[in-house]
């Protein structure tokens, strides 16, 4: 197809299989992207790299209950499908795949898929029950796609991992890949709960990541990390952000919490500003 053709909007899942079944046939690889919609640059750097790495991309959207373990997160999360799909079709998406609620969760639905261990910390602990949602609904997707590659962010990279390992302990013949995130010019992070800030919000929120990216320099040049800490919670505070849930170390393949990065490492974070949460994580290089 070429690239300015819109994408299929497809919402029934013996249509979605009838097309998937057809590519696989023609001995095509399928690419998947899952979203819950409000469709930014980083969303779009995903759908461009399955577009790269695979003959047909699927983008998925659904705002799934089961993850929201607050239900004013859930009634104010944005919702714009209609320039979500505008936004595809110059990526040359194939189709979009927008379950409906009934589809994904009929009323007699039980079963939940739960990846102990890595769930434990950060987004796990503070958010309850919101990794079995996304096990959940990430393991119907791939199975309802029958994708060969999923392309996941960075920027939440806790749900990387995990979906990472719900694949892999599930036997789902699927390759994961991890994308970089993409961030605005202030380096704030792109999501879409950004477009519940006002603009001195957004130029305020932008902090989060300037004190992380400092944080990782001074820890590079020898610094304390709990000296660091003290410092980034007051500059926080002093940028309006309310609360900080967590802003830590933790080593990239099980989540140890360190307090210098011995091995290979991130540096995770979660805050509160005009009340919406934000989280970020970067890098941070091997000591020596
Ligand atoms: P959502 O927040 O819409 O994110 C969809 C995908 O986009 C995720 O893989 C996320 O990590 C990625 N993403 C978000 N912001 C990004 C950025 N700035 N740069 C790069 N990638 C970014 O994550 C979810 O939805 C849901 O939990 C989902 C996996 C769809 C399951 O419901």
């Amino acid at each position: 197809m070429t690239s300015q053709q819109p994408p299929r909007i497809i919402r029934g899942l013996d249509e979605l299989r009838q097309i998937t079944r057809a590519w696989k046939r023609a001995g095509e690889t399928i690419g998947v992207v899952p979203t819950m919609g409000a469709l930014h640059d980083g969303h779009l750097s995903l759908a461009r790299a399955a577009r790269k790495s695979c003959d047909r991309v699927i983008v998925t959207i659904f705002v799934n209950p089961k993850q929201f373990n607050n239900p004013e997160d859930l009634a104010n999360y944005p919702r714009t499908e209609v320039e979500d799909a505008r936004k595809l079709t110059p990526v040359g998406v194939d189709v979009v795949w927008v379950p409906g609620g009934e589809q994904m969760y009929p009323s007699d639905f039980t079963t939940n898929v739960s990846v102990s261990g890595l769930t434990d910390v950060m987004e796990g602990a503070h958010r309850p029950g919101h990794f079995d949602g996304v096990a959940t609904v990430v393991a119907k997707l791939f199975l309802q796609t029958a994708a060969d590659q999923a392309f996941f962010g960075e920027k939440d990279f806790q749900q990387l991992m995990i979906v990472t390992r719900m694949a892999r302990d599930l036997d789902i013949d699927i390759e994961v890949i991890g994308c970089p995130t993409v961030r605005e010019e202030t380096g704030l992070a792109m999501s879409s709960r950004n477009l519940l800030l006002s603009d001195h919000a957004m130029m305020k929120a932008a902090t989060l990541h300037e004190v992380m990216t400092d944080t990782v320099e001074a820890l590079v040049g020898g610094a304390e990390f709990s000296t660091l800490q003290g410092v980034a919670m007051t500059r926080l505070r002093a940028a309006d952000f309310t609360e900080v849930e967590y802003f830590e170390i933790r080593a990239h393949d099980d989540f140890t919490l360190l307090t210098a990065p011995t091995r290979p490492a991130r540096l995770f974070a979660a805050a509160w500003l005009a009340g919406v949460r934000l989280i970020d994580n970067i890098e941070v290089p091997v000591k020596g």
